[in-house]
């Protein structure tokens, strides 16, 4: 990844850039932001304050579509975040395929 000569050693940064390269669920957490403000997944210990901030289940939707799927059906109700998640999976693909100058589209339904 870092094409590091032998003498070369890897640094923290490096690591973590690797690291957090494998999961989608940490790269999205790393790299993507909402209006500037991270994303979160998960809210501990049922702090009702934060209750809507407790998306758990977009981490095994993006695992799936950032993964060599086919295709990934979704049964939801509305605003349950799943544009946000396909736009950050789609992201994730192009970053890690980047190798292959890989390209993508990515539409959203409309009314028309
Ligand atoms: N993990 C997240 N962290 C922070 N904000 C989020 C997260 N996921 C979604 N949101 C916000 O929640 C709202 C709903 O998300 P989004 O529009 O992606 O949901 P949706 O399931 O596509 O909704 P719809 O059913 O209306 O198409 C948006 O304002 C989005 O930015
Ligand atoms: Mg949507």
């Amino acid at each position: 990844m870092f094409n590091l000569t032998p003498q070369q050693q890897i640094t923290p940064k490096m690591l973590n850039y690797a690291m957090t390269l494998i999961d989608p669920v940490s790269y999205v957490l790393q790299h993507h932001k909402i209006k500037g403000k991270p994303i979160t997944f998960d809210v501990p210990n049922y702090d009702q304050n934060r209750a809507v901030a407790h998306r758990p289940w977009q981490k095994k939707i993006i695992r799936a579509s950032a993964s060599e799927e086919r295709d990934v059906c979704v049964i939801k109700s509305r605003q349950l975040g799943l544009s946000e998640v396909a736009v950050e999976s789609i992201i994730y693909w192009l970053d890690t395929h980047s190798k292959y100058k890989t390209k993508g589209l990515y539409a959203f339904p409309t009314y028309r």
